[in-house]
């Protein structure tokens, strides 16, 4: 019995304006794996065989300059979309199918019902009315869950990493979990650059919060600290605030009583935020979040 295998030629795929080469294999259709580069629209993502029918396709796109979803954050050139995986199916999986070209994990790709989509959008375009609005990356989220879990997959295009918009978007993921009241955490197991990413935000997230403590109450304040208090300021659950406060050598290991303790050294806080701001990223303003959880 003979077997055809398909062998994925796909390098790179055209995207707007750009060519970028892809990291690793999703399981697009085979007859759209023979060629080196993959045409996707970049605005509903599905995905063509030529730049010819992308062309095409472009004059009769349903997402003619945004993706589908609620627009529930923009900041001046900057948006977050939300897309609900039961209303916007098919955006939903090719979101899924093209996020893959950058995931080395196992991702869901047909079951995006039970999903929210986070997008976030540069904007900007031709008609300053009515702008373009350009796929940065995304997060998913599960609507229900009984798990801790506040995002299940980020992504970020390599043509924009490195510029501050991952650790956007993971502060966004943690925004929305304090307005829902609850502690989150990354769902399991993290690829390196995914790791990487969240020991700095988590580093970042609990200077950010002992240092606006000092600020509004005082240094006093530190005294009573806790653990519990910086979960509850951050949304980040226990093992993470460890994480973060490991990184600002924060904590001391008391060995009589076998327990952790804390001991603030605001040096190295200052430290880590200056060189945060330093670096000018994009910060989230939390008022400009128009949202509100499932119930
Ligand atoms: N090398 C070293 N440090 C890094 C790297 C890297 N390649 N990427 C991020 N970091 C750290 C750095 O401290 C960085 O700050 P700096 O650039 O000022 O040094 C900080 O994280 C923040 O980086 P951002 O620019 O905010 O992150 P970016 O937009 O590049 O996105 C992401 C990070 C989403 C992980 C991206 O690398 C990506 O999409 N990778 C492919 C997909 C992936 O692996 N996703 C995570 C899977 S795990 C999960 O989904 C739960
Ligand atoms: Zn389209």
């Amino acid at each position: 019995e003979t077997q055809t295998l398909t062998v994925s030629k796909l390098r790179c795929v055209h995207f707007g304006n750009y060519e970028i080469d892809t990291w690793f294999k999703s399981p697009y259709p085979p007859e759209y794996s023979n060629n080196y580069v993959l045409h996707v629209c970049e605005f509903c993502l599905r995905y063509f065989d030529s730049s010819f029918s992308l062309r095409r396709h472009r004059m009769k796109c349903p997402c003619f300059h945004h993706p589908p979803g609620t627009e529930i954050y923009r900041d001046g050139h900057l948006s977050v979309f939300e897309v609900d995986g039961r209303k916007n199916v098919v955006y939903c999986q090719n979101l899924c199918l093209f996020a893959k070209l950058f995931l080395n994990s196992k991702t869901l790709y047909y079951d995006v019902e039970p999903f929210m989509f986070y997008v976030l959008c540069e904007n900007g375009g031709e008609n300053s009315d009515s702008p373009s609005h350009h796929f940065v990356g995304y997060f998913s989220k599960e609507k229900l869950n009984g798990t801790n879990y506040n995002l299940s997959c980020i992504m970020t295009l390599p043509i924009y990493q490195r510029k501050g918009y991952g650790s956007f978007l993971i502060d966004f993921s943690y925004l929305l979990c304090r307005r829902e009241f609850k502690l989150g955490t990354p769902e399991k197991p993290l690829s390196d650059l995914g790791l990487l990413s969240y020991r700095n935000y988590w580093k970042l997230s609990v200077a950010r919060s002992i240092d606006s403590l000092v600020s509004k109450v005082g240094k006093d304040s530190l005294k009573r600290l806790s653990i519990d208090n910086l979960s509850n300021m951050t949304g980040m659950i226990h093992n993470d605030v460890i994480v973060g406060l490991e990184q600002l050598k924060a904590l001391v290991y008391d060995p009589i009583s076998e327990k952790y303790g804390l001991r603030l050294n605001l040096e190295a806080i200052d430290e880590c935020l200056k060189n945060w701001k330093a670096k000018k990223y994009v910060e989230i303003k939390p008022e400009l979040l128009i949202w509100k959880p499932v119930i």
